[in-house]
């Protein structure tokens, strides 16, 4: 059987509004088009501004609408930040969270991320979870360590609440930090190892929940089929080349065919 990808856009703070508008409007047929492909799965993450305008400019399309982050919290006095239920009320369908950047400028724990992950689950939203270790960790052998960290809280979660999820996706982005925006991939040994780790951890949950595995860090028209064929691995997290719609939408069309040509 053929596989499927999602491919995530995850366009960080690269766009200002206009610039978002801009990508969105121009290229706006040919991004549908990418979502009309049968094994093809399309999911633009902008800043929290831009999240309910191109709700509307995508609404009944395919293309989906990720948010970057969310709310700790449900409610209250928490200054400047967004809870799941308004995402859903904006027409997000999923919401990146645990993502590096934020774990490290923002201090961000691993029980902050899994309250986040449960409360995107209760409002309908498909968690996007980021893990991955530091260059230092990988250099000491301790990837699978650290991942089981970042990993084990949500795992549980769903363990006792996956029914009420409903086949929702959710998402794992195993992005190394040292990947991230560095050139760097894992090589393809590696990533059979780690991926092979990460499904057979939440393999008792399969059954009834949608895990759906991505990579993340450097994803680029080059590495991107080499990537796009390792067991269990269904699509990518992509930063700074999801901010070129030509570079992206080759890295979509390669990765379904198997080749770059
Ligand atoms: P790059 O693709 O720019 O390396 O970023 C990866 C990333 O952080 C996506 O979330």
């Amino acid at each position: 059987m053929k596989k499927s990808y999602t491919f995530i856009a995850n366009w960080k703070m690269y766009f200002d509004f206009n610039e978002s508008m801009n990508y969105a409007t121009k290229n706006l047929d040919s991004i549908i088009s990418l979502a009309d492909l049968s094994n093809a799965s399309i999911i633009l993450c902008p800043s929290f501004p831009m999240l309910y305008p191109l709700t509307q400019i995508f609404r009944q399309t395919k293309v989906q609408i990720g948010a970057q982050n969310c709310s700790d919290h449900t409610k209250g006095p928490f200054t400047g930040q967004v809870c799941a239920k308004t995402l859903n009320q904006m027409g997000c369908k999923s919401c990146i969270i645990g993502h590096s950047e934020i774990r490290r400028y923002k201090s961000e724990t691993d029980e902050m991320i899994s309250k986040k992950f449960e409360m995107l689950l209760d409002d309908g939203i498909s968690p996007i979870l980021c893990i991955g270790e530091s260059e230092l960790d990988y250099k000491n052998g301790k990837t699978l360590e650290v991942i089981n960290e970042q990993l084990k809280r949500v795992i549980e979660i769903v363990s006792y609440s996956a029914k009420k999820f409903n086949g929702l996706p959710i998402y794992i982005a195993y992005e190394p930090e040292w990947c991230i925006g560095s050139g760097k991939t894992p090589s393809n040994d590696k990533l059979e190892t780690i991926f092979a780790w990460i499904n057979a951890q939440t393999q008792k949950h399969h059954s009834i929940s949608n895990w759906q595995f991505l990579y993340g860090g450097s994803v680029d028209v080059e590495n991107a089929v080499r990537i796009g064929q390792i067991s269990y691995i269904n699509g990518f997290l992509i930063g700074k080349m999801s901010t070129n719609f030509e570079l992206f939408e080759k890295i979509v069309k390669s990765t379904i065919l198997g080749n770059n040509n």
